[in-house]
């Protein structure tokens, strides 16, 4: 897909064109009644300059939580500063955000204690925030809090993890194309297609789980910065953003992304992320 610049594609997106060229129906057609987000409080908060034509549209801002230690790869460096086709991992994943032009900036959490980061080369629109936390749900509570001031409370914010380097142009821009206009928000996610076990704990099945209707979450997870924030601090232990949409009654949409977005988890990942990235799976 010929990538468009920022006045095309958000002029596009907000006419109700088909933004993303799929040139199919849309597979997200259930009704999502969804709860009331005004229920949550919004900060006040100065918004950047715009450019005319885009002046009152929400903007979209990545920010990627990178303050893990991905203790199951078993790596001598943090996993997403690991070598993946010539480049650490969080590279990928920065490069491709701060390409696309739908994306006004993007934010980077690391750990305070970081060595990694600052051997990368710079990006444009793009900043290091050394507020990590010790859960992936501190470091994104912290960032959201620390870019308070530079963006409105209705900017939509897509979350992704620096460990899923596998995500395209493209996916960022049909997730923006699905979620733009939801209430509530969203996610990328992939209908599972496996049979799916329970186990008695002790590595016997105990039952077979039907898979209809169940996705297996991805990120970007995107939602608007006040109502994600607030969401945030008000649950304990979640391990996604939606999670904490989902625990207020709200319903986040589900939006089709694609396997080559997995999270790389295992030394043995690393091999498929890299055939991905080179093009050749
Ligand atoms: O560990 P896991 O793969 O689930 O982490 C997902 C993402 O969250 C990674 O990008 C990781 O760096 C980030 N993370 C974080 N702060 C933590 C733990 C994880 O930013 N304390």
């Amino acid at each position: 897909m010929t990538v468009k610049n920022q006045d095309e594609i958000i002029n596009q997106l907000f006419n109700g064109a088909d933004p993303v060229g799929l040139g199919h129906p849309r597979r997200q057609q259930e009704s999502y009644p969804s709860g009331h987000l005004s229920q949550l409080p919004l900060p006040g908060v100065a918004g950047l300059p715009r450019s005319p034509a885009i002046m009152n549209l929400p903007r979209f801002i990545a920010l990627i939580p990178a303050a893990g230690v991905g203790s199951r790869m078993g790596t001598a460096v943090p996993k997403q500063y690991a070598a993946l086709a010539g480049k650490p991992m969080i590279q990928h994943v920065m490069q491709t955000f701060s390409d696309s032009p739908l994306i006004d900036a993007v934010y980077v959490v690391i750990s305070p204690e970081d060595d990694y980061m600052s051997a990368l080369p710079e990006m444009p629109r793009t900043r290091i925030l050394r507020c990590g936390g010790a859960t992936r749900q501190a470091s994104v509570t912290n960032g959201l809090r620390a870019i308070q001031q530079s963006v409105d409370p209705d900017d939509w914010i897509l979350v992704h993890d620096a460990a899923r380097p596998g995500l395209s142009l493209e996916l960022i821009e049909k997730l923006i194309a699905f979620v733009k206009d939801d209430p509530v928000g969203g996610l990328l996610a992939v209908p599972v297609v496996d049979t799916i076990k329970r186990s008695d704990g002790h590595a016997h099945a105990e039952q077979t789980v039907s898979r209809e209707h169940l996705w297996a979450a991805q990120t970007p997870q995107m939602f608007r910065h006040a109502p994600l924030l607030s969401a945030l601090q008000s649950s304990e232990n979640i391990t996604d953003e939606a999670s904490a949409f989902e625990r207020m009654g709200f319903k986040p949409r589900l939006v089709e992304g694609s396997p080559r977005n997995f999270k790389v988890t295992l030394p043995e990942d690393m091999l498929l992320a890299e055939l991905y990235l080179k093009g050749s799976a």
